[in-house]
């Protein structure tokens, strides 16, 4: 590579913009991840529990490089979610991106839920993602352009899920999340908003399922309900959660966003 070429590699590489996704190692979150590399516009960091999972993700995306990295981290631990940030902020020279996605989703109504069941999608799908946020305004209130966090939450968190007590909580919480970051981060050019995805075909909804054939049959016949006659694919979230990391979207916060294929209007 000539001087030359490396400047401009140089210029490039630090045009990027660094975002930061949870549970990127699956579902929604890959396909996020899978996006925005795409764009040539972003550098990812995906964090997860399993590090094999997440390498098995990057080399699926093209292998950690100067544009991708994973992070094991487990979200029920604050001292992880800390040093995964500041690593991520330190190896990447800040953080531009947040994107919410990890989630736990765990079966049962008011008398069944257990506390552990309560305790878990509580920590998961809300007290992290509020961590998150705490960690990540630190970095993005020094860039000049500000910065972006897109919270997962789910149609569950309007309407709630049959049988999903404290995951529809959890979900509908993490909507007046959304709303109170975005009415206070603002100041700072960092806008907050959130997608609430119906249902969608990943490893988290083909585990309510006894087998993929059965998954499979549940797909297909719920999905023919809805108005867009299908259920949801992951790169069908990735589109409108890379909208709230884009250009186009510097003007919209607070804003909740529902990519269901029709499915709330039934
Ligand atoms: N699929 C749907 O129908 C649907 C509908 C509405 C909303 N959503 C939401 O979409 C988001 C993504 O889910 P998905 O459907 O794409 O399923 P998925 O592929 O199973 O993704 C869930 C992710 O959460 C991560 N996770 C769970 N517990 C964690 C923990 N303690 N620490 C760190 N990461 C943890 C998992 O990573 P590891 O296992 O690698 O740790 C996994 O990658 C979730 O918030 C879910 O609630 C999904």
């Amino acid at each position: 590579m000539t001087p030359s070429q490396n400047f401009v590699n140089d210029k490039t590489q630090q045009q990027l913009k660094t975002v930061l996704i949870t549970g990127g190692g699956s579902g929604i979150g890959f396909a996020t991840a899978q996006h925005l590399l795409r764009t040539g516009k972003y550098r990812v960091a995906l964090l997860g529990r399993e590090k094999p999972k997440l390498e098995e993700a990057a080399h699926k995306l093209g292998g950690a490089s100067e544009t991708l990295s994973v992070l094991p981290c487990d979200l029920r631990k604050t001292s992880e979610i800390r040093r995964a940030v500041d690593k991520v902020a330190s190896q990447h020279k800040g953080i531009y991106g947040l994107v919410n996605n990890a989630g736990v989703y765990p079966f049962g109504g008011v008398v069944s839920t257990t506390e552990e069941q309560w305790d878990e999608a509580m920590t998961v799908n809300l007290k992290a993602p509020f961590l998150l946020i705490q960690s990540v305004v630190e970095y993005m209130s020094k860039n000049s352009e500000g910065g972006r966090i897109v919270n997962v939450s789910s149609t569950a968190g309007l309407l709630p899920n049959h049988f999903a007590l404290a995951y529809s909580v959890s979900k509908a919480a993490m909507i007046q999340l959304t709303k109170t970051a975005a009415k206070e981060l603002g100041k700072d050019n960092i806008t907050v908003n959130c997608v609430c995805p119906g249902i969608v075909r990943t490893p988290l909804h083909d585990a309510y399922h006894r087998s993929q054939s059965e998954a499979e049959e549940f797909y297909a016949k719920r999905g023919a309900t809805f108005p867009l006659g299908r259920v949801g694919e992951p790169d069908d979230v990735a589109g409108p959660i890379s909208f709230f990391l884009g250009e186009n979207a510097a003007w919209v916060t607070g804003d909740v966003f529902v990519v269901d294929g029709g499915r709330l209007l039934l």
